[in-house]
């Protein structure tokens, strides 16, 4: 399997903040469109330089809400991408978008830029509980952006939020079967979590309502997996479930410690020179980013090798998460056999060849399991 290499991009401007994220993202008070295409080529510029000879495989642009970009930014970070890099046959190019009817206008726009994947927030079916996540789509809206994305986009994914509060199996049940019935050939399933600082923790820590209890989620977890499986779409990593051959490419960057550069505020990189590799990341705050790629060519706030050390520990952490699990190499086998082998006495991981793989019970205590086994 030959390593991939990709481009990620991330736009952190959105129509509204919901209450649960803790992504990078801002309030879109209008974006001077010249100057964010200057800057975004040309740090892809500056990363090109460093990584001549290869081809991209994969662009991801994520957010905040990159549908909201200015059309000629996206359309330019595709074309320098080609043009810096080549792209290898058949690049996977996703954009993220929230399913309301002002995006849904754009997707054409998106897919004659290049655009081959779309990513739809969605996040639930239920209108309580989009009310409830702070969305401004309904379901209806959110079932019709999907059909228009299923007509322009050869691929598509939606995100769901599951384990949301007093939800049961049943109803998560519904609405599961709704999404898988929508004809989607790729899902991503995210368990809500309670971030730092979100106002969904302020709700939380002020009692105002409390989080689906661990063996709840677990449940939900399980129901998950089983109805994905019987409908054709198997999880191949701990959130995200496919019919074969629909994985996403791009994401498999993370999971398999491929290469890939990050361009945008506040996002992350990991490229491989002369064996070593480096971890960057972005300027978070816009005017600093937009600043700094002005001055220096490069957002990067910071840029250093990573160790052995820590190169294993991420190999582990993202490799576990998939079905395919991480691949060790003769002297890390070595280095992490005291650690492996109660694990696998207990049936929580299996070696497979050169690969480590988590089981179905240690997916599903997959942090526990890290933090037994990661040095
Ligand atoms: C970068 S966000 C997508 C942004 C896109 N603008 C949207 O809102 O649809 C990626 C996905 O992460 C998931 N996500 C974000 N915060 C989460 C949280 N606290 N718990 C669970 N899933 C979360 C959501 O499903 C979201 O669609």
């Amino acid at each position: 399997m030959t390593a991939g290499f990709g481009v990620y991009v991330h736009w952190p401007f959105c129509a509204r903040i919901c209450p649960y994220c803790d992504f990078n993202i801002y309030r879109d008070r209008g974006v001077d469109a010249e100057r964010w295409t200057r800057a975004l080529t040309r740090e892809l510029a500056y990363w090109a330089e460093r990584t001549q000879g290869r081809r991209l495989t994969s662009v991801y642009f994520g957010g905040g809400t990159p549908s909201l970009a200015p059309l000629p930014v996206i359309e330019a970070v595709i074309d320098e991408c080609e043009r810096l890099w080549g792209f290898a046959p058949d690049p996977e190019i996703t954009i993220e978008a929230n399913p309301t009817n002002a995006e849904t206008s754009r997707f054409r726009a998106f897919h004659t830029a290049g655009v081959n994947r779309l990513s739809l927030g969605v996040q639930s079916f239920d209108d309580a509980a989009l009310r409830f996540l702070g969305r401004d789509h309904d379901a209806a809206t959110a079932q019709s952006a999907i059909e228009t994305a299923l007509a322009v986009f050869a691929r598509v994914t939606a995100d769901f939020i599951y384990a949301r509060p007093e939800q049961t199996a049943r109803m998560w049940g519904e609405e599961l079967s709704r999404a898988i019935s929508t004809g989607l050939t790729h899902l991503s399933l995210y368990q809500l979590t309670i971030e730092p600082g979100t106002a969904f923790d302020r709700a939380v820590s002020k009692k105002r309502w409390a989080p689906a209890d661990e063996d709840v989620a677990a449940d939900l977890f399980d129901a998950t997996q089983e109805l994905t499986a019987a409908a054709g779409l198997p999880a191949y990593e701990i959130s995200n479930h496919a019919a074969p051959g629909e994985e996403s490419r791009h994401n498999f960057l993370y999971w398999r410690q491929d290469d890939y550069v990050g361009v945008g505020p506040g996002a992350h990189g990991r490229v491989t020179t002369d064996g070593v590799r480096i971890a960057t990341e972005t300027e978070l705050k816009p005017a600093d980013y937009l600043g700094m790629v002005e001055s220096k060519g490069c957002g990067a706030a910071f840029q250093g090798a990573l160790s052995e050390k820590e190169v294993l520990a991420e190999r582990l952490i993202m490799g576990l998460r998939t079905l395919e699990g991480a691949r060790l190499n003769p002297s890390e086998w070595e280095a992490l056999e005291e650690r492996i082998a109660p694990l696998v006495a207990q049936g929580l991981i299996r070696r497979c060849d050169e690969r480590l793989v988590a089981g179905k019970e240690g997916r599903r205590i997959l942090d526990t399991l890290l933090a037994t086994l990661v040095p």
